[in-house]
């Protein structure tokens, strides 16, 4: 087979800035070692995130330009409700500023205190949301995706048995909705099977209990069970999509992912009540319904982005470029959460880093060494940003895996970015014994991975 190339020629460049190794040591440690405080002109490959960081097309530029600036009844924004109908078939469209404000208001609307949410992984500001109006968010995972070596196809699947006894322990009353988030972010980036999506439907349906699907990579989720789920290969993603979405009762999007948007998202639901009582929430803090929390050429860049990412062109790139990074990561000694998802690889730092413990943070050490070595921001997923002080001994209690995500920006990066990256991870990999670990200079209180400081041993 020939090369799976980049299906987009460049028709505008933004200039990297190149730094010396020199530089970025006394850059990284100028932040006290924390490249959540660098400035970008000083990152060359910014792999932090895949949020708000893809490059729109020539068409989204030109649909900006031509939206409609109106504060009520936007032509942009009947545009943007007729995308989103035909692709999730939801009756309310609903705009917000991006996912976590369509997520604040869905619950504030459905959750009250001690009422339980599952999700197969909720994503760290859903859970937040939940717990917010002082409900509980529960993981149901599937166990699979406890093991970083075991190959499986759908390792981002909720766990049908452990939903059945959640529901058998509490009761339906005190769970007002259910959730599948796909792909699954917390979890390796792994994709849900239309199969796990039917069944999770069918039970919560069955005791009257509505289905919310977090929609973030929902066309990723769709190109991976279009190439490995069975009677789905003739099908085109756009019909896989709208078979997802027939069996959820609403959705949170933020457009930041899947739709090529720099901001955005939206909340889509059926429910006419929600849907009062939403809009009543909106025009609180989001702006008037037919706008949200966004300006008229924002509806109009994410409508023509959510045409542009079903795209099978677009998305067989997607996925294969990132599993590039990944195969070859492997080979120059990096180990990796198997197998590659969607936006992202994850390094199992603790494998790649045996001779630092969890109180040393071996993920945070190993993203301070990729600045170094190749100008690469990554994030630690670990016991930075997971773990916690006991507040009696001081001692750690370490998050349960130590992982460093690279998240991959859509349409930014080419295959010679990728492979300067692979490179820079082979000649770490060569020194990794020799990296040291780190302990806190400063320990935020919450989020510690934003804001937190550290200091060699
Ligand atoms: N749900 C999932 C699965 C996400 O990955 C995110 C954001 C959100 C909800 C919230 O959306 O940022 O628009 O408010 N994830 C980003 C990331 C921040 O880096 O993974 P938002």
């Amino acid at each position: 087979m020939r090369t799976i190339i980049e299906p987009f020629k460049i028709k505008m460049v933004e200039a990297l800035q190149m730094t010396t190794r020199e530089q970025r040591e006394q850059i990284i440690s100028s932040v006290d070692f924390n490249p959540f405080l660098i400035r970008s002109e000083d990152v060359l490959i910014d792999l932090l995130t895949d949020s708000g960081t893809s490059s729109m097309s020539d068409r989204q530029w030109a649909a900006l330009i031509s939206a409609d600036e109106a504060y009520a009844g936007s032509r942009s924004y009947f545009k943007f409700e007729d995308k989103i109908q035909e692709i999730t078939g939801f009756k309310h469209v609903i705009p917000t500023h991006q996912g976590r404000a369509a997520e604040r208001i869905l619950f504030s609307v459905a959750t009250k205190q001690g009422d339980i949410v599952p999700n197969n992984t909720h994503f760290d500001t859903t859970r937040a949301n939940i717990e917010f109006t002082k409900a509980i968010a529960v993981d149901l995972q599937d166990e699979a995706c406890t093991d970083p070596e075991l190959e499986a196809p759908f390792k981002g699947n909720l766990d049908l048995e452990k939903l059945r006894a959640l529901l058998e322990e509490v009761g339906p009353e005190r769970i007002p909705l259910g959730m599948i988030t796909v792909t699954n972010n917390a979890s390796g980036g792994q994709p849900v099977s239309m199969a796990n999506i039917r069944a999770t439907s069918e039970l919560l349906r069955s005791h009257d209990i509505p289905f919310i699907i977090d929609a973030c990579r929902f066309s990723e989720n769709a190109y991976f069970i279009k190439t490995r789920e069975a009677g789905y290969a003739d099908k085109s993603l756009l019909e896989i999509a709208q078979e997802m979405f027939s069996m959820a009762d609403g959705c949170t999007m933020s457009a930041k992912k899947d739709a090529f948007a720099n901001i955005g998202g939206f909340l889509a639901i059926n429910n006419d009540e929600w849907a009062v009582q939403a809009r009543t929430l909106l025009v609180l803090t989001e702006g008037f319904p037919t706008y949200g929390g966004l300006a008229g050429r924002d509806l109009a860049a994410i409508a023509q982005g959510l045409d542009e990412v079903l795209d099978e062109d677009y998305m067989q790139y997607r996925i294969r470029s990132t599993q590039y990074l990944g195969d070859n990561l492997e080979k120059v000694g990096v180990p990796i959460y198997k197998p590659t998802g969607g936006h992202a690889i994850y390094i199992n730092a603790r494998k790649f880093l045996p001779h630092i413990p969890p109180e040393h943070f071996p993920g945070q050490a190993l993203v301070v060494e990729m600045y170094i070595e190749g100008g690469i921001r990554a994030v630690e997923i670990g016991s930075v940003m997971f773990g916690k002080t006991n507040p009696d001994t001081g001692a750690l209690i370490p998050a349960k895996n130590e992982l460093v995500r690279m998240a991959i920006p859509r349409r930014v990066y080419t295959q010679s970015h990728v492979d300067y990256v692979i490179e820079a991870m082979g000649d770490l990999a060569r020194r990794k014994d020799a990296v040291q670990g780190l302990q806190f200079k400063l320990e935020a209180p919450v989020l510690r991975h934003f804001t937190s400081t550290f200091k060699r041993l």
